[in-house]
């Protein structure tokens, strides 16, 4: 490839990711919890989809504290989700079908009923001690550390029985494994191999960026604060992060054919770029939070923000390096609430809006289960009706510190992961075809209308769009690999980018707005032919464009 791709090609940047989250796909033992069996007995629709990757959240044994990111054993599924031999299945199904299989590694931290954790924790000079963070109490309290899911935000936790403080940046059944022990670093590469082993082809690393600490655990400098911004300055890309990439990519990574993709990425695009620009040999991948966090609060985000966001991105990364693209995840409430509208008349479109976005931009696409057919958030309004512990907890350190429990409620509405990890909606049974059983998460009360069994008969449906648009993607390279170029920046509603590789030109055109909407840009004089529409018509009028409400279009251009 010449001049506008400058980027090598690589299987994994030309994939399409389809996150499954298991415990919410498909339960095929009526405990209303999904199972790898339930993942099996869909692979037809996954196929159906045209992805060609899935990323599987964790699926190994747990105590469920955080829903299988505190791992107690990582060669071991969670009774729950099945057995081995249901595992080897899927991805023999899988591989047959042409998908490959991307696993979450978690092991920034274990379980804290991981063997690792239980012998550490027994005594002072076990073996196991310095697999993890522990701070002797005479030494007094060790400086301050946030905890993500700590009801007191203190990621020192005090034990008793070796009189010694253990750190866990997530939950206090997450202790923080040790990675400046290089036995804990040869026991990591020994899991990734054994996967890897097995034949999967990727590794999402979760939570990554926080692996390398100063072990002295220094009191942060005057204008740390608990934003996110600070947490991930002041904890995030450690000393030696880098060796420690470098070790698994000669370790682990250069052996196979699989590529690992990064959760965080630090604090700035120079951090990004040295964990997967190709001469450093450490990552293939990474995203980035800047996006999802553009909704953190119930005030929405502008257009002028998010294209702020993805253009920033996209420049830094157009030659060198590579990175995910995503709207959601099970981090995430659901990207239509987010980015889109949820009321009756744009709910779809802006789904189907979403969804042409992200599949039309640089990067490998990450589409999360649901999204393909416009699920929305739960709308939970108490907190007795969450089961995230972040949720909970947040509720909890909310109170202690007197805030307005309305607007936390509210926000939680908004924004809480479980919104994002309601069942599967596959036809319009009671449990939404995803168990016959109450499910562990209410299903959505929308899936009546929105589920996969309905949408498949319907022509014009979210489903249905999402598949042309993967077609769309994988017929064109140019979609992957072409030059982005941004548009009438300051358009308020219209968001409008060119994507060229050598002679073939592309125009999106995507209204994020419940108003119609006009654009008159020298492009569309050279418009060819319509590619992709989310509408039956489009107005064309003296060179002018009129885009409906969450109106999205792609148009090739004449040479
Ligand atoms: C990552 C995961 C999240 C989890 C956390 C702790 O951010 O995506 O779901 O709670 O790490 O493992």
């Amino acid at each position: 490839m010449t001049n506008q791709s400058l980027q090598k090609r690589n299987w994994w940047k030309e994939g399409i990711v389809y996150q499954i989250y298991p415990r919410s796909f498909k339960d095929t033992t009526g405990n209303g919890i999904g199972d790898i069996r339930g993942i099996i007995n869909k692979l037809d629709y996954i196929k159906s989809l045209g992805v060609t990757m899935i990323w599987l959240n964790p699926i190994y044994e747990s105590p469920n504290d955080d829903n299988g990111y505190d791992i107690s054993n990582y060669r071991a599924i969670m009774p729950e989700f099945g057995t081995m031999a249901d595992f080897d299945e899927l991805l023999e199904g899988l591989h047959k079908r042409k998908i490959k299989c991307v696993m979450d590694v978690v092991v920034n931290h274990s379980s804290d009923e991981h063997e690792w954790f239980k012998q550490s924790r027994s005594s002072r000079d076990n073996k196991y001690r310095d697999y993890y963070h522990w701070w002797p109490a005479e030494k007094g309290k060790p400086n301050y550390r946030w905890s993500f899911f700590d009801e007191k935000s203190e990621a020192w936790k005090y034990d008793k029985q070796t009189d010694a403080y253990y750190l866990h940046y997530f939950s206090q059944k997450q202790p923080d494994l040790n990675w400046e022990n290089p036995k804990v670093r040869q026991e990591v590469y020994e899991i990734m191999k054994f996967w890897a082993n097995k034949g999967v082809d990727g590794f999402r690393l979760d939570a990554f960026q926080f692996v390398s600490k100063d072990t002295t655990f220094p009191e942060f400098p005057k204008g740390y604060d608990d934003t996110v911004v600070s947490v991930i300055k002041y904890h995030g890309m450690g000393p030696n992060i880098h060796k420690y990439l470098k070790e698994m990519n000669k370790e682990v990574l250069s052996k196979y054919d699989v590529f690992a993709v990064s959760e965080g990425v630090g604090s700035s695009l120079e951090d990004a770029h040295n964990i997967v620009d190709e001469d450093r040999e450490e990552l293939q991948m990474a995203y980035h939070f800047e996006s999802t966090d553009l909704v953190n609060s119930l005030d929405k985000c502008t257009l002028a923000e998010i294209k702020e966001c993805f253009t920033k991105w996209d420049t830094s990364f157009d030659t060198e390096g590579w990175l995910a693209i995503y709207l959601a995840n099970h981090d995430q409430s659901r990207m239509v609430n987010r980015f889109g509208s949820d009321k009756p008349a744009f709910k779809d479109a802006s789904a189907k809006l979403l969804n042409t976005f992200i599949l039309s931009m640089k990067g490998t696409p990450y589409v999360y289960y649901g999204d393909e057919l416009g699920m929305t958030n739960n709308g939970f309004e108490k907190i007795e009706e969450y089961q995230d512990i972040a949720a909970i907890n947040g509720y909890k350190s909310a109170k202690a510190k007197g805030e307005d429990l309305d607007v936390y409620l509210k926000t939680m509405t908004l924004l809480s992961r479980d919104n994002g990890r309601t069942p599967m909606q596959w036809d319009a049974s009671e449990n939404s075809g995803f168990s016959s059983e109450k499910p562990w998460l209410p299903v959505n009360k929308n899936h009546k209308t929105v589920n996969v069994a309905t949408q498949e008969k319907e022509e014009n449906s979210v489903l249905n769009h999402f598949k042309k648009m993967v077609a769309l993607r994988k017929q064109h390279l140019t979609l992957v690999y072409g030059k982005y170029t941004l548009l009438e920046k300051e358009h308020a509603t219209i968001y409008a980018y060119t994507r060229v590789l050598e002679d073939v030109k592309m125009l999106v055109l995507l209204n994020f707005s419940e108003k119609e909407s006009s654009i008159q840009t020298p492009e569309i004089k050279n418009i060819d032919s319509l590619l992709i529409n989310n509408y039956h018509n489009i107005v064309l009028k003296d060179q002018k464009i009129t885009l409906a409400p969450y109106q999205a279009v792609i148009y090739s251009l004449k040479k």
